[in-house]
């Protein structure tokens, strides 16, 4: 059987997945943006670091507790921070608070 032209019944599926794409992409809604911004900090907090080390391990620690900390870190209230209180200033409450949940929900990575 000679098809001259590009199946035309393909064209439907087509138009469906790319109007569908970003709806799949957006199941999760902030995920994507959560890996993004936690990848800076783990160039630094490498997840198989000690927690009690001079740069702990941040995956699995307790949401509450991480915000709270990284508020104070960007409040200047930690005295003996170097980086990371610059680093925070760039942060605003809600990356800090969708960065908290997803080291939270990484759970303990030893
Ligand atoms: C340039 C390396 C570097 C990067 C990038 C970095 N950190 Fe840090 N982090 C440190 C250092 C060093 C400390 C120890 C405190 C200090 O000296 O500022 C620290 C301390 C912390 C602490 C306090 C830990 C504790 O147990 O008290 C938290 C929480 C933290 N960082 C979270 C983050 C998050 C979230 C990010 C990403 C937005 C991030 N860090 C990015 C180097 C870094």
């Amino acid at each position: 059987m000679h098809i001259p032209f590009p199946p035309p019944y393909r064209a439907p599926w087509l138009a469906l997945l790319v109007l569908l794409a970003p709806a799949l992409a957006g199941a999760q809604p902030g995920a994507l943006d959560a890996a993004l911004l936690a990848g800076t900090c783990l160039n630094c907090h490498a997840p198989e670091a000690p927690s009690g080390g001079p740069i702990p391990r941040l995956q699995g620690r307790d949401a509450a507790e991480l915000r709270q900390r990284l508020r104070a870190l960007q409040r200047g209230q930690v005295p003996d921070a170097t980086v990371m209180t610059r680093l925070m200033k760039g942060y605003d409450d809600a990356q800090i608070e969708v960065l908290a949940q997803w080291f939270a929900r990484q759970g303990d990575q030893r």
